[in-house]
């Protein structure tokens, strides 16, 4: 979807970073003076897409603990599972109908809790997702809320009259969604297309949904809605579980005098005008919530992390999610700028620029490059030829900047993105009513893949919710496993690298030959080493700048099999594409 393409410019800003040296601890714990979250690797999970245990076609959760052993293999240790409660999955989880309860398709309670205590046992971190800004029109509250304009839940969602259509000036979505001569309040359009605004005969008003018309907005000025919400977030936090990635946090609140947003240049995937949501996104109300919740999570014992999901258009901006010092809000509030900005692209200077830009805010950074949104990264960044080249140059970057890091299933074994050819395979409803402009998100949605045999080892049953990539049967976990030059084994060194070099784990990041416009340098200084990390974006040798680290240097990763184990950087070059990170011999 047009995640990528929505984020308007970005604004360049000076690096001021610099971090506190601690010393390296095991993965999955944490001090006081350094928690586990601030050098955690975060790994999503699409559950619908991960590992099938019961033979339906359709992820489950014992098949994420079927599979616990392989992501401890790779080195991560904190696992965001994408919604698995009770939904009819009109969003595909993100329509939640009971926030205290399993999807049955997925498993049961006993089922979690056993996929929590056997990822504890591996020191692997578990983060739900929680859908704040929205239900399911399944919800009970929904269900209550629309069958009277006098219910105790009628205020709980977002209800208007609607204005009189005769003699209105109203945009094209409003006229098309006239009722009872009566037009929705103002010219909002859903992300997904058409008109933010639902009549409901039963009340005679129409309801606001940001996005699909199954996830009614909840009306977060009503407390009685951020009482049901903690509660349900409470009932996770008692059962232990070590945060959240809040989805959609952005867009809480909407204008009470509902006006239009302004209008933007050009049209949508689906024709429509596109708008500014000035009125409708960010709204200033939403960080009281994000104080209290802090507030709340931070009085449980055990250093549990609020994750949000914040595309924004600059860094200031998202510095805005850390809070203050006295009034925190987030603890990782994502930097999705280096990986979707709307010029993201695989250049030293995007990555030179966002990278120092990710270094400026008062948190610890979180960096992600891919997610169940966006086309998976090895495409955007890639030429067709050079992909896993390119993909190991992304990876090093992510993995060995001074930043938390975020990394999606199957993306450290170059999955690809298989966007379906034929409207009549999509799954993801905005890419049927997009189509062919919008293609929709099944394209990085698609089976996990574990081996080179039938469904790539993520089902026994040949009909899987989306088919299995065909280039299964070279891009694998168990293949790559055995081959040291893969990109799987590339990302476990890294991450072993990033783990145990304290450097590299915490150390502050200073970027050095900053006018290259083919590679990107930069040292991490901390324990009794540095660490310079050279990449090269272009598709030549380059010549290295002088004075990058005199002396001999120990290679302590190198994406090239031409790098040597031990050199002198005076006069050397670095090969096409090539990740190369080094330290003093
Ligand atoms: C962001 C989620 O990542 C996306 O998948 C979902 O469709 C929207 N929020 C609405 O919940």
């Amino acid at each position: 979807m047009g995640m990528v393409r929505r984020l308007a410019g970005m604004a360049c800003v000076v690096w001021l970073g610099s971090a506190a040296i601690a010393a390296p601890a095991p993965p999955g714990t944490g001090t006081a003076a350094a928690p586990w979250w601030q050098h955690a690797l975060v790994y999503e999970i699409y559950p619908r897409s991960f590992g099938d245990s019961n033979g339906d076609g359709v992820g489950d959760l014992n098949g994420i603990t079927a599979h616990l052993d392989d992501l401890q293999k790779l080195g991560v240790d904190t696992l965001w599972i994408a919604p698995m409660y009770p939904s009819p999955q009109a969003d595909f989880g993100y329509d939640i109908a009971d926030y205290e309860a399993i999807d049955p398709q997925y498993g049961n309670m006993a089922d979690f809790d056993r996929l929590q205590a056997e990822a504890k046992k591996r020191h692997l971190h578990v983060v739900l997702d929680m859908v704040m800004n929205h239900t399911s029109d399944k919800h009970t509250w929904f269900l209550a809320s629309a069958a009277s304009r006098d219910n105790p839940k009628a205020d709980w969602y977002v209800w208007n009259d609607g204005i009189d259509a005769a003699g209105a000036t109203l945009s094209a979505v409003q006229k098309r969604n006239i009722h009872d001569g009566k037009a929705p309040p103002n010219n909002w359009e859903s992300v997904f297309g058409g008109s933010a605004w639902q009549w409901v005969p039963a009340r005679k008003q129409f309801y606001y949904h940001r996005f699909y018309v199954q996830q009614p907005d909840l009306n977060w000025r009503n407390p009685a809605v951020e009482k049901a919400m903690f509660g349900a977030i409470r009932f996770w936090l008692d059962r232990g579980v070590d945060g959240f990635r809040l989805d959609a946090i952005s867009t809480l609140f909407e204008d009470p005098r509902l006006r239009n947003d302004p209008i933007r240049s050009g049209t949508n995937a689906q024709g429509e005008p596109n708008l500014q949501s000035l009125y409708s996104d960010k709204l200033p109300e939403v960080h009281g919530v994000m104080r209290r919740l802090r507030a709340m999570v931070d009085a449980y014992p055990g250093q549990r992390v609020l994750i949000g999901e914040t595309y924004e258009p600059d860094i200031a901006q998202l510095d805005a999610w850390y809070g203050t010092k006295d009034a925190p809000e987030l603890h990782l509030p994502m930097n999705l700028q280096l990986g979707f900005g709307w010029q993201a692209s695989f250049d030293a200077r995007w990555f030179r620029t966002r990278l120092q830009e990710s270094q400026q805010v008062h948190g610890q950074p979180l960096l992600v490059v891919d997610n169940h949104d966006n086309p998976r990264s090895i495409d955007r960044f890639g030429d067709g030829q050079h992909d896993v080249a390119r993909a190991k140059v992304v990876a090093a970057a992510l993995l060995t900047s001074r930043a938390v890091a975020l990394t999606y299933y199957g993306a450290p074994i170059g999955m690809t993105t298989a966007t379906p050819t034929r409207v009549e395979d999509v799954r993801d409803p905005v890419g049927i009513t997009g189509w062919p402009k919008d293609k929709g998100r099944d394209g990085e949605r698609t089976p996990m893949q574990w081996t080179a045999g039938p469904q790539a080892g993520f089902s026994t049953n040949p009909h899987t919710w989306l088919p299995v990539n065909p280039n299964h049967v070279t891009i694998n976990v168990a293949d790559e496993s055995a081959r040291p030059d893969s990109l799987l084994s590339w990302h476990r060194q890294l991450i072993a690298l990033r783990r145990d070099n304290p450097a590299l784990r915490d150390g502050a990041m200073r970027f050095l030959d900053t006018d290259n416009p083919d590679v990107l340098v930069y040292r991490r200084d901390g324990g009794d080493r540095p660490v310079l990390v050279m990449l090269n974006f272009s598709g030549k040798a380059q010549p290295l700048a002088k004075g990058l680290m005199p002396g001999k240097v120990r290679t302590l990763a190198g994406s090239d099999a031409s790098l040597p184990a031990t050199a002198t950087l005076e006069g050397a070059r670095l090969p096409a594409y090539a990740a190369w990170v080094v330290t003093p011999d």
